[in-house]
């Protein structure tokens, strides 16, 4: 089955995800040929997530001890997605393999799609999930605005409908989710499952956690030094959004860097829901999700 993208002119279905044409190449030799070490950490999500700040905070965590000053950071100078590549387009040819342990990559590719190696091995993956409803607002404005082909952008009710039946880029949103929520269940060590909405409430204890689930746990030392606090500092919206090196260039030769920065806001989406469209998409949630044990405050 084929069908139109939101960004770009076709997505097929491939292996039970709605998968971009221009990566289906890329994924097959990712899943073939990627060779997974013991200490890579994967940082995996649904576009329009958080992966832009998750990946700079699993950057900044990772590799605290080598950056201890945060005046010259690598976070001052270059985006989180050219600090944790993703992993798919490094098959491409114009992005090279990390070569420094632990190795960090991102990742859209739904964990039933991971490659075998990446399965066999004990590398760590941290999922980003976000609300749905937001979910959905962040990328009618992303994928509005990088639209690779002269196509009239979506209207917001044609990308609803799309969206409800789960064709978008990466999508089903709820099978994605899934596919990583029920491997955090089974194998809490190997997937710590994440909330966008968890980080901005409370991101001093995600920051912990994560720092844990890696192990990377923090010392006394560094709590007493507020290290933890100039990561989140560090990571922040307001910093890295208005950080020269995210506000012009493009990075993988075609995204903006600054489209990853729009308002960083919880329940945004209030502003463009209409009651039909809240009562649909809480539907669908509510039916996509049952029984799973994963669910979001609405
Ligand atoms: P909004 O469109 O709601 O503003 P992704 O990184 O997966 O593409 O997700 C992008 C979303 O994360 C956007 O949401 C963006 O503004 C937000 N975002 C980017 N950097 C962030 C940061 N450092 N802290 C919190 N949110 C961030």
């Amino acid at each position: 089955p084929r069908e139109r993208g939101w960004a770009i002119p076709d997505l097929y279905l491939f292996q039970q995800f709605w998968c971009p044409s221009i990566l289906i190449k890329e994924v097959n030799i990712f899943q073939k040929d990627f060779e997974a070490k013991d200490s890579d950490v994967i940082v995996a999500s649904f576009p329009k997530s958080g992966t832009t700040w998750l990946k700079a905070l699993t950057f900044a965590i990772v590799n605290r001890q080598c950056f201890s000053s945060f005046e010259n950071h690598p976070l001052l100078s270059s985006n989180p997605h050219e600090l944790v590549l993703a992993v798919e387009f490094i098959y491409r040819g114009d992005v090279h393999c990390p070569t420094i342990e632990p190795r960090l990559f991102g990742t859209h590719t739904p964990f039933p799609s991971l490659p075998k190696s990446i399965m066999e091995s004990n590398c760590k993956i941290i999922y980003i999930c976000r609300n749905p409803f937001d979910t959905f607002v962040s990328a009618m404005s992303f994928f509005g605005k990088i639209k690779l082909e002269p196509l009239s952008t979506l209207k917001m009710e044609e990308a609803f409908e799309m969206y409800c039946n789960g064709i978008i880029e990466f999508g089903p949103w709820w099978s994605h989710m899934l596919g990583y929520w029920k491997e955090s269940i089974a194998k809490p060590i190997r997937v710590l499952f994440l909330k966008y909405e968890d980080l901005k409430e409370d991101a001093n204890f995600q920051v912990k956690k994560i720092a844990e689930f890696l192990g990377f746990p923090f010392t006394q030392e560094e709590e007493n030094n507020k290290v933890i606090e100039s990561i989140i500092k560090l990571c922040s919206f307001e910093k890295m959004k208005n950080l020269e090196v995210n506000k012009s260039g493009k990075i993988y030769q075609f995204l903006e860097k600054k489209y990853f920065f729009r308002k960083a806001e919880t329940r945004d989406w209030e502003n463009y829901f209409s009651p039909y469209m809240r009562e649909k998409l809480s539907k669908i949630i509510e039916e996509k999700l049952d029984g799973s044990g994963l669910s979001f405050v609405i």
